[in-house]
């Protein structure tokens, strides 16, 4: 018999509808279309309103991935948010949105893994649905970072975009189209400084001392970050492909985390994969962070570019650090 496995039953994403132009950031920065296009991929990122949170996106996410996976809403036992810009410290912001999708009383709790927040939640759903903890789990990856971003910096206001996106997982087997069939996550500490927001946690707190006025906002060493990122996603991803037992030829499609266009790229060499299996949506949503991945393969599975039984290999690298990649089979399925 086939040894137990998370399987892909729905997928949905949703970006909030006002886009902010490479255009118009070059109104506002000393910056061009053409140094953004060139230099990271993103043409435009879609933005939230103001009053409009991550957990709203969530909802709109989530909802699409339940119906893509069939509705059945009460059969979702557990619900797990994977963000780096969550509605607030306490209380988490998945229970909320549990509550707002109509899960009930399912078990929700948020992941904060930076970037690869949407690689730690799928490992974390995965082990819940394998150890019989689960039988369906809601993953949704949403962030609004655009409430982070620094109005003078244009290194991060260039890349970094609001969305959400979502999967279904059930309990299934690893011969299943769908099926999650390995792993890889790591973090190093030592790097915590390249991608911060210092402000609002009991370490500033603790220093009784007001914030900076700079301390909510997202601070990044942009060209180290780059550096680490490639190195990271490679070696994980290359030790995924050990342990699934694929050669770089073997992998359909390449679904890293939307960070830059040319991270993606690079990492396409090192590992040895065609460009062309390289997925990209950077240009429409920009960096989302840990809804990129979810976004990136709603995005793609609704134009029709994956086939089922095709082997997809997913990898990202964010703050903390942090990095993961994972291993799965195409399910067939038509997302939302
Ligand atoms: N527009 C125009 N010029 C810009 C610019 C912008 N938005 N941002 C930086 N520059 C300038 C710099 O000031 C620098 O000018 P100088 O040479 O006169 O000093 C020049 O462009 C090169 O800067 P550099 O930092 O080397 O740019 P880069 O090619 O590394 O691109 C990033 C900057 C941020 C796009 C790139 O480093 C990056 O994508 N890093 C990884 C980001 C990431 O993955 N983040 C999320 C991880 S989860």
């Amino acid at each position: 018999m086939s040894a137990r496995a998370a399987v892909l039953a729905g997928l949905g994403g949703y970006l909030p509808p006002r886009t902010v132009t490479n255009e118009e950031l070059s109104r506002r920065f000393d910056t061009s279309d053409e140094w953004i296009r060139t230099r990271t991929g993103v043409e435009r990122r879609h933005v939230a309103d103001p009053g409009v949170s991550t957990g709203d996106l969530a909802v709109e996410a989530g909802h699409r991935a339940l119906k893509s996976a069939g509705g059945g809403q009460g059969a979702v036992d557990m619900l797990i948010v994977a963000t780096a810009t969550p509605d607030q410290p306490v209380p988490a912001t998945a229970p909320d949105v549990a509550a707002r999708l109509g899960l009930g009383t399912a078990a929700a709790f948020d992941v904060q893994a930076g970037c690869s927040g949407f690689l730690y939640g799928i490992a974390t759903a995965s082990a819940a649905l394998t150890a019989g903890h689960a039988t369906r789990v809601l993953l949704i990856g949403a962030e609004v970072f655009s409430t982070v971003l620094n109005p003078g910096d244009r290194t991060t206001a260039v890349i970094f975009g609001d969305g959400a996106g979502a999967v279904v997982l059930r309990a299934g087997t690893a011969d299943e189209p769908g099926a999650l069939l390995a792993f890889d996550l790591g973090a190093d500490g030592t790097g915590k400084d390249l991608i911060t927001i210092p402000g609002g946690g009991a370490r500033q707190r603790s220093t009784g001392r007001p914030p900076q006025p700079d301390a909510g906002y997202i601070h990044m060493r942009g060209q180290e970050t780059f550096a680490e990122a490639v190195r990271r996603m490679g070696q994980s991803s290359q030790a995924v492909l050990d342990r699934v037992g694929w050669s770089a030829d073997e992998v359909d499609h390449v679904v890293g985390h939307q960070a830059n266009l040319r991270i993606l790229r690079t990492l396409a060499v090192h590992l040895g994969v065609d460009q062309e299996r390289v997925v990209s949506h950077i240009q429409e949503a920009g960096n989302t962070s840990s809804a990129s991945i979810p976004l990136a393969l709603a995005d793609a599975g609704s134009r029709g570019r994956f086939r089922t039984g095709d082997r997809l290999l997913l990898t990202a690298f964010g703050a903390g650090l942090t990095w993961g990649s994972a291993a799965l089979t195409w399910p067939g399925l038509t997302p939302e």
